[in-house]
């Protein structure tokens, strides 16, 4: 059977997963952390915390909340710096089979082209994820996913600054994902991510305000699955027709091989895995698993019949 994907196949030398399932922003540490308990080698890859051009301690706590069927979180990108992830981290990502793509959060334009080019060459790094989901402060706090126009500018500033596969990441709340990913297809991006977080929030009772110390937070786990399976399937269809070279990574509520396999259905080349990581850190390995399962049952040798049946 075989399970390899091409992420990048407008890149020279592309980036080849040997299986779709890859580990999500923010909820699998450096991939080290991990490596301890579960088994990183088999995953397709690793996808680091969002990294900074400077080190941050992120928000004030709390700064996590369960919710039914999903979580809450507003972290703050806390991260120890892009330097430190370069010669602290990458030097044993350096050792692994697995590929680890760096996430890459800047404050500005410009930021986002310095953090690129501070990866460039660095043994250990296969690609780069760019997490447009942060505020520009530039432009007074306003969210860079939320406008094609500035997702497009981000995009650009990394892919001048870059010979590594690019990934950009998208956010899910504008509502319609669509244009956001025409604009990163056609700034360079070799492929999409979504989806991030869903703005959202939960009220502590007792204190009588926000359970979270930065008030809102970003929805995550099941509770976003549906929503997510909507906007990659669209995200898909779109680039299908205008930027079939660029494929899409689907996220959001993905725990079982059941999800992913929906994901894949809907368009999706890849997945990530968020959430579900926090409960079952063996979930990426029985996910993958779980698909070659489906694969047998069905009489599928190749992943590629599954990706974007359901279009
Ligand atoms: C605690 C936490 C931290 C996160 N940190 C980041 C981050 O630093 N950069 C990023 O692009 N996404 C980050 N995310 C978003 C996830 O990568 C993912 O897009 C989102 O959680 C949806 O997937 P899931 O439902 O499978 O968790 C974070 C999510 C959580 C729950």
């Amino acid at each position: 059977m075989n399970l390899q994907i091409e992420l990048a196949p407008q890149h020279k030398s592309g980036l080849l997963l040997k299986n779709p399932v890859i580990t999500a922003s923010g909820t699998f540490g450096y991939g080290i952390e991990y490596a301890k308990i579960a088994e990183v080698q088999r995953l397709g890859a690793v996808i680091c915390k969002g990294t900074t051009l400077h080190s941050r301690a992120g928000n004030a706590q709390p700064r996590t909340q369960e919710t039914s069927s999903g979580m809450l979180n507003a972290i703050g990108l806390q991260n120890p710096g892009i330097h430190i992830v370069i010669d602290k981290y990458a030097p044993m990502w350096e050792t692994w089979q697995t590929p680890v793509i760096v996430n890459i959060a800047g404050e500005t334009v410009k930021e986002f082209g310095q953090l690129a080019q501070l990866l460039e060459g660095v043994p250990g790094v296969a690609g780069i994820e760019v997490n447009v989901s942060c505020p520009n402060i530039q432009e007074g706090g306003a969210v860079f996913g939320a406008n094609p126009h500035t997702v497009a500018q981000v995009t650009a500033a990394v892919r001048r600054s870059t010979t590594l596969p690019l990934i950009v990441k998208l956010s899910p709340n504008s509502g319609d994902a669509r244009p956001t990913a025409l604009a990163a297809a056609e700034a360079g991006a070799d492929a999409v991510s979504l989806i991030n977080t869903v703005t959202a929030m939960s009220i502590d009772i007792h204190a009588r305000r926000p359970a979270l110390a930065n008030g809102t937070g970003g929805l995550s786990g099941p509770a976003v699955k549906p929503i997510a399976l909507r906007m990659v399937y669209e995200v898909a269809k779109e680039l299908r027709a205008s930027h079939p070279h660029v494929p899409v990574i689907g996220l959001g509520g993905i725990s079982t091989a059941h999800d992913a396999l929906e994901f894949l259905m809907a368009g999706a080349s890849a997945i990530q895995l968020g959430t579900i990581n926090f409960v079952n850190p063996h979930a990426g390995v029985e996910i993958i698993e779980g698909i070659e399962e489906f694969m047998r049952q069905e009489g599928i040798s190749d992943i590629s019949e599954i990706i974007g049946a359901a279009l």
